[in-house]
């Protein structure tokens, strides 16, 4: 297993690691993103969507698994890349020059930690279903109303909002860097692949707040 400890002991490894466990990351946002959309296609549309992925048992376990696996090594080696870059400059610089890096990357381990901290309540709210009784009551079947009754709620909607907002914050640097990291790199196309960041993960971020929006003000009830 030499390979392994070659990747988990070089910095170049542990970041490609991050790079592709991200790009997952974002397969499976993208995937749930257009299955949600459904929403505005009516109850029909979003819970017949919820009945056959459900109907997909242990597919859906599978997936799942991996979803977890792979947020744990994002994290796992977001954190040992840390480390392998403070091993090899023991002491800080004297003073952070912050000319060239964005507020969104200086900012990455804070949205990562609180968008991290988004999935465990949505989890709670919308999978385990533990955060309301009238969720509770609702049952499996009917996720359209389950989505009106949560964002009725100006608490639960600002939440998600807010959370959409640090999502969005996270992609806007993560994308561009992992294409970067991936080895997309050419001068002629370098102000390209550092749009797709903030263009993709304001678009993703929108289109996830489209929902909450449109709920709260009536558009879908
Ligand atoms: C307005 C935004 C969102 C809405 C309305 C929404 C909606 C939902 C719903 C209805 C479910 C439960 C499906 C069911 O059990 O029938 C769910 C599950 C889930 N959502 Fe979201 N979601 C949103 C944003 C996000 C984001 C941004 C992420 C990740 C970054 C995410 C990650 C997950 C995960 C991991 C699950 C569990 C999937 C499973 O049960 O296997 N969601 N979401």
């Amino acid at each position: 297993m030499s390979w392994l400890k070659q990747i988990t002991n070089s910095s170049v490894g542990a970041k490609s690691i991050v790079a592709l466990t991200g790009l997952a990351m974002v397969g499976f946002v993208v995937g749930h993103l257009s299955g949600n959309l459904l929403v505005f296609g009516g109850p029909d549309a979003i819970n017949g969507y919820a009945a056959w992925l459900r109907s997909k048992g242990g597919l859906l376990w599978g997936a799942r698994l991996g979803l977890i696996a792979i947020t744990g090594l994002h994290i796992y080696f977001t954190i040992r890349l840390n480390l392998l870059n403070k091993q090899a400059r023991p002491i800080a610089y004297a003073k952070k020059s912050y000319t060239k890096a964005s507020f969104a990357s200086r900012t990455m381990v804070l949205s990562g930690l609180l968008s991290l901290s988004y999935i465990l309540f949505h989890l709670a709210h919308f999978t385990f279903r533990v955060t309301s009784p009238e969720i509770a009551a609702l049952g499996h079947t009917d996720v359209y109303q389950m989505l009106i009754l949560s964002f009725n709620s100006p608490l639960v909607a600002g939440t998600y909002i807010a959370a959409m907002v640090l999502l969005g914050l996270h992609l806007n640097h993560g994308l561009s860097s992992l294409f970067q990291t991936l080895g997309l790199n050419h001068s002629k196309y370098n102000p390209m692949i550092r749009s797709i960041g903030p263009v993709l993960g304001s678009l993703l971020a929108a289109g996830f707040m489209s929902i909450p929006v449109s709920i709260m003000l009536g558009i879908l009830k």
